[in-house]
């Protein structure tokens, strides 16, 4: 047996890594689409506000409602997996995304443009569920993490392109609610999301169906196929491999459905809780306060308009920089010394925000507007404590948590479980950012320094309930 490596595994053949990285790189254009729907909104809820003559509270809910739709998305995602297949959910997902984008952008009202919103929100919901379990089921054990990191860079490349479409088809028509062609910029940037949807759907037509999925259904013929293609080794060993996967359903081979997952006799209600924490958490370090609301933020401590739209930019940089060196490194160190290290510094560097945030000298202006100011260092120093936060992020809590969720349950029960630990992301991150302008007008400092002790935190979380997975197949991992 001396072509098995340490996982029990043949090495993977050049080739049929190649073909992991095509399939996976498909799924991950989900994550693109997660990343562009969410991020999007920044450059076009100013016009929607102001062309539908909407309210503070009005626009932060066609905002955060969106939030919601990906949450309910991301709950019934793992069902229908199960059901209907993986590469069902992500066709339904495209065509989702494909009439939200238009809905969005020709709406009648505000009410309408909304619940498209909250459409292209469930199709965010459903992508987030089906990319990385999709990519973990399909990848050989050896790049698992680098693959799944995949995903995280897809999300990271789709706020930053959304970001840079949206300055450019701003800047082309002289503002967000300047006209091309007939049509305003605002429903240009929502309307162009539906290109790059397209492309997902054409691609799910021509990646084939997890092999996990299909011995689940008794198709172990066509599974054997998947796993000879992507993981090579002889008959011998491909029968192995699916008789590994097969005795992890356990007998009936029956769907263990969302509310299932919580009792006792499921025996991974434990590692549900888990997963909920760790993507909970992810969202409770504040990283979305920077994607979704990084302009308001550094235009509060004082930074005028085009420099905070830069370091909107910059962040966006780094962040895609952080996730490459994650990539890189993730299959060598693992996933559990990555969060750790991301933890500390994450603690780190919010500190040092906040800490910058409680010198800011609030003055009253000529129209009675409060205005804070930071003096010089203590600006530099927050910029450089917000992006070194984001650096930190995008190299341990942003890729490792969506890898972990996607390769520590059991094969039977993977598709539920990544759905309810997902659908306790989205509920995360409506949390952080309907609270945020709040908290920011009642004290910016002390906000930081929650995010700062929610990284804290996640240092104990992963210490005391983290189990390491590298290098290990689903089967040994779950
Ligand atoms: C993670 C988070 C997502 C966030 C992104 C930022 O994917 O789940 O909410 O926007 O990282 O890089």
């Amino acid at each position: 047996m001396s072509n098995l490596d340490t996982t029990g595994q043949p090495p993977a053949a050049h080739a049929a890594v190649g073909l992991a990285v095509l399939f996976s790189s498909a799924a991950a254009l989900g994550g693109f689409l997660f990343g562009y729907d969410t991020a999007v909104i920044n450059g076009a809820v100013g016009a929607i506000r102001d062309k539908y003559d909407i309210g503070a509270a009005a626009t932060g809910l066609t905002v955060s409602l969106t939030l919601l739709g990906c949450a309910a998305g991301a709950w019934v995602a793992g069902g229908i997996a199960d059901r209907l297949g993986r590469i069902k959910v992500m066709q339904i997902a495209a065509v989702l995304f494909i009439v939200g984008a238009f809905g969005s952008a020709f709406p009648f009202g505000v009410v309408d443009l909304t619940l498209w919103r909250i459409l292209g929100g469930i199709a965010v919901g459903f992508a987030s569920v089906i990319a990385p379990a999709y990519i973990a089921e399909i990848a050989p054990a050896a790049i698992r993490g680098r693959l799944g990191s995949m995903y995280q860079l897809a999300i990271v490349l789709g706020i930053a392109i959304s970001q840079l479409m949206n300055y450019a088809i701003s800047a082309t028509a002289g503002g967000a609610r300047g006209e091309l062609l007939g049509v305003e910029a605002w429903q240009w940037m929502l309307a162009i999301e539906a290109v790059p949807a397209l492309l997902y759907l054409v691609m799910t037509l021509t990646i084939p169906e997890s092999p996990r999925h299909l011995v689940r259904c008794g198709r172990e013929d066509a599974a054997r196929k998947i796993i000879a293609e992507i993981e090579g080794g002889n008959d011998e060993v491909v029968a192995h491999r699916i008789q590994e996967i097969y005795n992890t359903f356990g007998a009936e081979h029956v769907h263990i459905g969302e509310r299932a997952l919580f009792s006792k006799s499921s025996g991974v209600a434990a590692l549900v809780w888990v997963g909920i924490t760790l993507a909970a958490l992810q969202q409770f370090v504040g990283i979305n306060v920077i994607f979704y609301y990084s302009n308001t933020l550094w235009q509060a401590v004082g930074f005028g308009e085009d420099r905070s739209l830069l370091i909107s930019v910059v962040s966006a940089l780094v962040n895609i920089l952080g996730t490459f060196v994650a990539i890189a490194v993730i299959d060598r160190i693992g996933r559990k010394p990555l969060l750790l290290i991301g933890s500390v510094g994450m603690a780190v560097s919010l500190a040092t925000a906040a800490v910058c945030f409680s010198s800011a000298t609030v003055t009253t202006n000529d129209i009675g507007e409060s205005v804070a100011t930071l003096s010089g260092a203590n600006g530099t120093v927050a910029l450089i404590g917000a992006n070194s936060f984001v650096f930190f992020f995008a190299l341990s809590w942003g890729p490792v948590v969506w890898v972990l969720i996607s390769e520590m349950f059991p094969n039977r029960a993977r598709a539920a479980a990544v759905g309810v630990a997902t659908a306790s992301n989205w509920v995360a991150n409506f949390l952080v950012s309907a609270t945020f302008p709040s908290l920011a007008d009642w004290n910016l400092s002390v906000t930081y320094a929650g995010y700062a002790v929610m990284a804290l935190l996640s240092i104990f979380i992963v210490q005391k309930f983290v189990k390491e997975t590298r290098g290990r197949t689903l089967e040994q991992a779950g």
